[in-house]
């Protein structure tokens, strides 16, 4: 069996670092038929680990990505959209993994240790918080995915919940699927920078062209985007490392030939930023206008929305209590027969 688990935090509508990091890549996934099932989980328990006080924005971004994830094009019919709270299986398990992760281990965890800083969380780490990467272990887990398309910001949770996977194994018997990572082949794409050529596009850092921005605030973001401070001239040889612009086009125009001689042009001298930026904000339309549109569309029937995600979440269900079941067997807990 081939069984895709990926998912996202609702603490905002997702950009086009999401989407070439994992959105575009999920939806190819799906499509190429090759898999047996597809889980994508909407992480709002998660969110909720660092966002204890805002559960009402949580919410109300659980659909915002549900609208993102229907507007790239991923299929109810073929993917299964879930909302991880509503998966009561997943507490369970994070509870038992819990007993086999130290302490030490979970403040070693890189991704975690970036956030805490980045946070300020230093001296009152919500324990919750710090736990995250042992439930992102369940949410994996529960569902057999041996495969995980991610962002490689989320390779640590990969590596801890591999480790998990191999304990609990070794413990109670063969009662876990190990995971392996799926990162983009695009080096590019596994870290978009944002706007302002910053290592990484990012809600916090406010530079970020959303799936859903309006054509005129992605021309808007194009123009201010990042070049070569150094090209000031449009007969100046320029740079194509760290310009952003170029970055881009690496990340999102399929005629590499074309992208290929602009890149050759703007080194040599001659050609100007206006006229890159304008093929790029092209390339992104091509992109987003389709998305754009879809978005539209479901956001007008917000109930269908809705309903998307309770029959992907029954669904969703159904195969977590059945892992939980195995597990719960495998570790002599299963008190009263198969229930
Ligand atoms: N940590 C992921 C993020 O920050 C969200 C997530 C939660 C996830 N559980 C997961 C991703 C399981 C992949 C698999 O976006």
């Amino acid at each position: 069996m081939k069984i895709i688990l990926t998912g996202d935090r609702p603490t905002g509508k997702l950009h086009l670092g999401h989407y070439v990091g994992s959105l575009r890549e999920r939806v190819r996934l799906q499509n190429s038929g090759e898999y047996d099932k597809i889980f994508i989980m909407i992480a709002d328990a998660q969110a909720l680990t660092d966002h204890a006080g805002t559960p009402a924005a949580v919410r109300e971004n659980i659909f915002q990505v549900a609208l993102d994830y229907l507007s790239v094009g991923l299929d109810p019919a073929k993917s299964t959209i879930f909302i991880q709270s509503q998966i009561p299986a997943l507490f369970e398990l994070t509870a038992y993994y819990m007993n086999i992760v130290t302490v030490s281990r979970l403040e070693r965890n890189p991704t975690v240790k970036a956030e805490i800083a980045q946070k300020n969380f230093e001296t009152s780490i919500p324990a919750g918080f710090l736990c995250y990467p042992v439930s992102q272990a369940a949410d994996i887990t529960a569902f057999d995915a041996n495969i995980v398309p991610v962002g490689e910001d989320q390779a640590p949770m990969l590596e801890q919940t591999r480790e998990i996977v191999r304990k609990m194994n070794e413990l109670y018997g063969e009662v876990l699927v190990e995971p392996s990572i799926y990162l983009s082949s695009n080096e590019t794409c596994r870290r978009l920078p944002g706007i302002d050529g910053k290592a990484k596009m990012s809600k916090t850092l406010g530079n970020c062209i959303y799936l859903s921005d309006d054509k005129d605030t992605v021309a808007a973001k194009v123009k201010e985007m990042y070049t070569d401070p150094l090209h000031i001239k449009v007969s100046d040889p320029g740079h194509v490392e760290g310009n952003v612009v170029f970055t881009y086009l690496d990340a999102f125009c399929e005629d590499k030939k074309t992208v290929a001689e602009l890149k050759e042009h703007y080194q040599r001298g001659g050609l100007g930023d206006v006229k890159v930026k304008k093929f790029l904000l092209e390339v992104l339309e091509e992109i987003l206008a389709p998305i754009r549109q879809r978005r539209a569309e479901y956001e007008a029937k917000p109930e269908e929305v809705m309903k998307i995600l309770e029959r992907g979440t029954q669904d969703a269900n159904a195969k977590a209590s059945e892992v939980l079941r195995r597990v719960k067997h495998g570790m002599h807990i299963d008190y009263f027969g198969s229930r």
